[in-house]
């Protein structure tokens, strides 16, 4: 696509992290800083945007010049292009990025790709840690069926190629992550992204004595949506009424999410007669999601891929990952943060 030693800076503000990463050739990190408001939300139990849009104008600037320096690269002569989250988001958010990414674009005289957030966290695949030699060997097979589970979004699609995705199914309502973060509430385990302090607390748990207990919703309809909304309420009877242990509840609870989401991502794979099955966003660092996908994977002999934990949260890695393998450079007149982009939206 580009030159053979294509390097691309990229910015990332859709929410609450600052992150700006160098990748060369949409595979190999070079530097990736992130800086987070996350604990300043954490006292008001859900991010506030008014202040997750004033501390991204507040770290900008130092996270990329931090990002330049530990480069130690020659800018601009080293960097290639440049990428930037455009949505889905914060709308006060992704104006910084936004912004931060034109400027630098027109002050180096670099093209700008803008880059959808949803399909950046599917190229946290892509990113590779070893010789750029054998890359080619270790790069997911396509067809692939993809399920981004995060924050805001869960999503199924069928990913023919790159920039080629069709649109299988997603949630009605609550997002997985957003059903990890409420229960995690419920069950006094966090306030704010209790989804990771949820699941190790179920890793507790020595027997789920609950199994089955609490709904699978849509499990086993005929399409590729999902449903999670309705278990915020069983959670709460089977603790506030039935007073259950929290690590029993915190088991049940993420073993009936992995059940349909694993459930509905095999339908989709054997529907679609795929090669292997890629997982991305927040949720995909869950140990009981990935080890379930892992057995499920192994049963129908496709390939599995699964980014590296520090790459499921939001960075800007997979923003510049995107951006080379299907994004577009376009005017900067024609670029715009776009906080309601859909994951077939390119940006
Ligand atoms: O993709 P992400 O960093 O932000 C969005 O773009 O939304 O995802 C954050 C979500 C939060 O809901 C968080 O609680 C959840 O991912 N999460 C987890 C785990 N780690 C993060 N949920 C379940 N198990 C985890 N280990
Ligand atoms: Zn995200």
């Amino acid at each position: 696509m580009y030159n053979s030693c294509m390097k691309i800076l990229a910015i990332e503000t859709s929410c609450d992290e600052t992150a700006v990463a160098i990748v060369e050739n949409g595979v190999r990190e070079i530097v990736s800083t992130v800086s987070s408001s996350a604990e300043l939300h954490g006292k008001y139990g859900g991010v506030v945007p008014e202040i997750a849009a004033r501390k991204q104008l507040e770290y900008i600037i130092p996270v990329i010049l931090e990002v330049l320096e530990k480069s130690a690269l020659k800018v601009p002569k080293d960097i290639d292009a440049l990428a930037v989250t455009v949505g889905p988001g914060l709308i006060g958010s992704l104006v910084v990025g936004v912004a931060a990414a034109k400027s630098l674009s027109l002050a180096w005289n670099k093209p700008l790709i803008p880059v959808n957030h949803l399909v950046g966290h599917i190229y946290a695949n892509w990113i590779q840690h070893y010789d750029l030699k054998e890359v080619a060997k270790s790069l997911p097979k396509l067809p692939a069926v993809v399920l981004v589970v995060s924050g805001g979004h869960t999503d199924l699609v069928l990913m023919r190629n790159h920039g080629d995705f069709d649109y299988l199914g997603g949630t009605r309502d609550d997002a997985a992550g957003e059903s990890f973060d409420k229960a995690a509430r419920l069950l006094g385990l966090g306030r704010y992204l209790g989804g990771q302090k949820l699941s190790e607390k179920a890793s507790e748990c020595k027997e789920n004595t609950l199994r089955g207990q609490l709904p699978r919703p849509m499990m086993d309809q005929e399409n590729y949506d999902f449903s999670f909304s309705g278990l915020k309420t069983a959670v709460w009877r089977l603790v506030e009424k039935e007073k259950y242990p929290i690590d029993v509840v915190a088991c049940e609870f993420e073993t009936a999410i992995c059940d349909v989401l694993v459930a509905k991502t095999m339908k989709a794979a054997r529907d679609f007669g795929v090669k292997s099955i890629l997982l991305g966003g927040g949720v995909a660092a869950n140990i009981r999601l990935r080890s379930r996908l892992e057995v499920e994977t192994e049963k129908l002999g496709l390939s599995l891929y699964l980014p590296i934990p520090k790459l499921c949260t939001d960075n800007a890695v997979y923003i510049a990952s995107a951006g080379y393998f299907c994004g577009k450079e376009k005017p900067l007149d024609k670029i715009q943060a776009n906080p309601s982009l859909g994951i077939l939206d390119l940006g």
